[in-house]
């Protein structure tokens, strides 16, 4: 369950804002500029401008020199950059070396999702007698926050007085904007630690009730080389229950038990093992098993190319499991190499899709007072 904590004071007063230091802000490529070292394991550089503001691309950097890349563009996450088995290193995340490639619209690569990730059936929802409608974004329905959602903001970006390398992310979405009531103030802290665990911490509060669901849409490949498929990797979740769809990819509304079918992740299966017998491939979420709303393990991925593992951590109720179903080679990541379908594949943490029309479902929606908070671990390691 999401902790709605009653927490006083705001959260954008802890943080010292820089992002308005200034730079160069015409050129979209990372290449050839030069870095501001703005913190011991963060810097900065000029990555661009859109929706007239200057972006940023923050680079973290923890003691085993490994990297996180954050675009103040949709709170983006281009790069992640560790070793592999062999101590070569390279990205396991896809993603671009500048900002022109993330405005020509990729399903999401990366990106903080907001206000609603997931979809809302027939882009509408009810709350206090009073019907909103969303863009139909996706068919009928809307899908991670309709049309310029969270992914295509310009976020304030701040570095967070810790020693642990992080960025702070702040963006105020206005009441009404992509249809969603009252002002929301949200804040996300993105820290890379040495054991190399990216931590994202979510925050928001709100003016008037609305729903609330924000995730971070990375594609993962361990491999770090999307000419391999993940359909070797193998996955664990702890999920003894998901949440089926329709042919609109709507949540039914109902919790069905993995046990006998393709969906049981629970003991360690390879990917590709079952995934023909799923229309379309994975585009599930599923119900973590979880006593209470603690951060605990939700999922375990394994690759024996790179020798990597990623395990997955959060205070969150579900796990939107995708296997880059929609990938079409349409997009060519870092290296130059064309990603294909299930190139990648993403562990969203989340509340269930269409929570708001879904009254059985843990409650999205965040009341003023409260305080949104969510906690989502990935962890890296790499054995032989
Ligand atoms: C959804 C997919 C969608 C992808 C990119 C995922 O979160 O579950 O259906 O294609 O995002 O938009």
């Amino acid at each position: 369950m999401k902790r709605l904590v009653c927490y006083t004071a705001f959260l954008f007063a802890l943080t010292v804002n820089i992002s308005s230091c200034g730079g160069n802000s015409s050129n979209n490529s990372s290449t050839n500029m030069d870095s501001t070292t703005v913190k011991k394991g963060t810097t900065k550089i000029s990555w661009g401008q859109t929706n007239g503001k200057d972006v940023f691309l923050y680079t973290l950097t923890n003691a085993k020199g490994n990297q996180v890349k954050i675009s103040t563009y949709g709170g983006i996450v281009t790069h992640w950059i560790s070793p592999d088995k062999n101590g070569n290193k390279n990205s396991i995340v896809l993603g671009f070396d500048s900002l022109s490639g993330y405005l020509a619209k990729p399903p999401y690569f990366g990106a903080l999702v907001g206000r609603y990730g997931n979809r809302i059936g027939d882009a509408q929802f009810t709350l206090d007698g009073k019907t909103y409608k969303l863009a139909a974004n996706n068919g009928k329905n809307s899908l991670h926050g309709g049309l310029k959602g969270f992914d295509k903001q310009v976020w304030d970006a701040s570095v967070a007085n810790d020693s642990t390398p992080a960025l702070t992310l702040n963006y105020v979405s206005k009441d009404g904007e992509e249809g969603f009531p009252g002002t929301l103030k949200v804040t996300v802290q993105y820290s890379l630690s040495d054991d190399d665990e990216l931590k994202i911490e979510y925050s928001a509060v709100t003016d008037k009730a609305t729903p609330i669901n924000l995730t971070n849409h990375s594609y993962f490949n361990l491999t770090g080389d999307v000419s391999n498929t993940i359909l070797n990797h193998t996955l664990t979740i702890h999920a003894a229950n998901y949440t089926p769809v329709d042919t609109s990819l709507i949540t039914t509304g109902e919790i069905k038990a993995v046990k006998g079918t393709p969906f049981d992740f629970t003991v360690p299966e390879k990917i590709g093992a079952r995934i023909g017998q799923v229309t379309g491939g994975y585009d599930h979420n599923f119900v973590l098993d979880r006593k209470d709303s603690s951060l605990q393990q939700a999922a375990v991925l394994t690759d024996s190319i790179s020798g990597r593992t990623l395990e997955v951590f959060t205070t969150e109720p579900g796990l939107q499991f995708y296997t880059g179903n929609f990938l079409d080679g349409k997009f060519t990541n870092h290296d130059g190499k064309v990603i294909n379908q299930h190139a990648a594949l993403c562990m969203e943490t989340q509340h269930f899709p269409d929570s708001p029309n879904k009254p059985k479902f843990p409650s999205c929606i965040l009341k003023p007072g409260a305080t949104y908070h969510t906690v989502t671990v990935y962890k890296l390691s790499v054995g032989k």
